[in-house]
């Protein structure tokens, strides 16, 4: 199984298991992680992820042909991935462990990096949808963090804390959902852009599924570490009730017809996971222009 096997599967628990083993062949060849694969298994046969079935895709495939609601997509995964990357930069930041410092830092700043892309890909998919002033703030969505600023804590953020197995768990658990995302997300996006983007398209997502391959890969490798240095009991159990979680979650948005909500939607539900570890105000993030049917 290569990236290219991949990007043609329909969302099956089967592809979950293989964008695991893909990104850890890719980024660790030789590495085994038996711990982790035999916690992922428990957990994918007690907690069968929504995110693992032939319908999320058909779904996922009924809204993306409206262009407004792909635009829109694009916006939220911007805000997403800035938001995880702050979320990142303060894991990195309380580690006690260098190597897991840089591992998060390069993980942060990916992120931060990532947020711009989707933007690019919005500007590639449908230019001249947003207006000049909306598109400019739209690049305060990404914190543009770097590998050579000094790290330390976003204030009053619950992820300023030494990181653990359970952090290591759910970020692994939604690094999958994210590429499992980009399957479905890339024939989505040659259906919308003009023909002279999509070559452009395709190096900006392949280099996406790149970083997430490799982030499901280091974050497998650490719970595995994990597993051998003390959480071995705690593992299964953990990594169940973490899928079970992110299945509530993504149950929920899919009622909404949403492949991962807002910062905002979040925030206003307790209980929908630390996504929202700053309560924002309702954005004017979709302040989708006129270029839009
Ligand atoms: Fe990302
Ligand atoms: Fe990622």
């Amino acid at each position: 199984m290569d990236v290219s096997r991949l990007l043609e599967s329909e969302p099956s628990v089967g592809l979950i298991r293989n964008i695991a083993k893909v990104g850890l062949s890719l980024c660790y060849p030789g590495a085994r992680c038996p711990d982790y694969f035999a916690g992922l298994e428990m957990a994918l046969r007690d907690e069968p992820p929504p995110f693992g079935t032939r319908e999320y895709g058909l779904i996922y495939r009924s809204l993306s042909v409206e262009p407004r609601w792909m635009a829109v997509s694009l916006i939220t995964n911007a805000e997403r991935e800035g938001d995880g990357s702050k979320r990142l930069w303060s894991l990195a930041a309380c580690s006690l462990i260098e190597e897991h410092r840089h591992l998060l830092k390069r993980h942060a700043c990916d992120e931060s990096r990532h947020a711009l892309i989707y933007l690019s890909l919005l500007d590639l998919s449908f230019p001249g949808s947003v207006s000049r002033e909306f598109r400019a703030d739209l690049r305060q969505l990404s914190p543009h963090f770097a590998m050579r600023r000094e790290l330390c804590p976003i204030e009053g953020s619950p992820y300023a804390k030494v990181p653990s197995l359970d952090d290591f768990l759910q970020m692994n658990i939604a690094e999958i959902r994210t590429a499992i995302h980009h399957t479905l997300q890339r024939p989505a996006l040659a259906q919308h852009c003009p023909a002279a983007n999509s070559a452009k398209i395709t190096r900006l997502h392949d280099s996406l599924l790149y970083d997430e391959l490799r982030h499901i890969a280091y974050t497998a490798v650490l719970i595995d570490e994990c597993a051998r240095n003390g959480d071995g009991a705690r593992l299964t159990g953990l990594f169940r009730r973490r899928f079970r979680d992110f299945n509530a979650i993504t149950t929920e948005e899919l009622g909404n017809n949403v492949y991962d909500c807002s910062v905002a939607c979040c925030a206003k539900r307790p209980w929908c996971r630390a996504k929202s570890y700053i309560a924002q105000p309702e954005p004017t993030l979709y302040q989708i222009g006129t270029g839009l049917p």
